[in-house]
């Protein structure tokens, strides 16, 4: 049985999507550890509501990023966990924490990676009068947002959305998203080979919403 530590910092909506999954698809997994770096994060209520052990380990209390990156780290070995889940855990990572998970550190990204990297991508798409917008699950590595890519769902950016209505369209590609590329790495079907990475059997790695959802 594979062992997973998920990292939040708010409000779990991703949490929530991957514990749905998991508990419909009888996953051979077990959540050991949920851990928010803010205390008032509401992502803990749901893992709370799902039984899973939680942990707060807020990062101002530290001196510095590194002696906070290597408290969580210690935290998460811990667990001994097969993969690490960033689900909203919204702080940038030193290169020995990255280091030192690599191959096993995943996160979900609020935008067609490489358009948008960092902060405010739904802004940043709305400015820049893209139509198509949308996620990215990839493998964390040391340099922000540029990690091998796993999977991406599209959503059209219409012309009367505002940051709201499409950071909610985006949301609902992530909810479909992440728990199936989870769902792979818990099944040993992800291969990663110079950067790329493939699923084994082959199958689509690309996603969109339904045209109902569309709108
Ligand atoms: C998501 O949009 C994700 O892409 C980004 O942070 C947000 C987390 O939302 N990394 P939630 O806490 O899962 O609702």
């Amino acid at each position: 049985m594979k062992n997973i530590v998920i990292l939040i910092s708010g409000r779990g909506t991703n949490l929530e999507a991957i514990l749905k999954v998991q508990q419909a698809h009888a996953w051979d997994a077990r959540i050991s550890m949920v851990i928010s770096n803010r205390a008032d994060a509401s992502g803990l209520d749901v893992a709370k509501a799902y039984g899973l052990p939680v942990r707060i380990l807020e990062h101002q209390h530290f001196g510095s990023r590194d002696q906070f990156d290597q408290a969580l780290l210690e935290q998460i070995e811990d667990c001994q966990p097969d993969l690490v889940i960033l689900a909203g855990f919204m702080r940038i990572l030193s290169e020995a924490f990255v280091t030192a998970l690599t191959g096993k550190l995943i996160n979900i990204h609020p935008s067609l990676l490489p358009s948008f990297p960092g902060l405010k991508t739904h802004q940043a798409a709305l400015d820049s009068g893209v139509k198509w917008h949308g996620s990215t699950v990839h493998f964390v590595t040391p340099l922000m947002d540029v990690g091998p890519i796993i999977a991406q769902g599209v959503v059209p950016v219409h012309q009367t959305d505002t940051v709201t209505i499409l950071s909610e369209r985006v949301l609902a590609i992530e909810h479909i998203i992440y728990p199936v590329t989870i769902e792979w790495f818990l099944k040993d079907q992800l291969l990663l080979q110079d950067g790329i990475v493939s699923v084994i059997p082959p199958q689509s790695q690309s996603f969109s919403l339904p045209a109902a959802d569309q709108a």
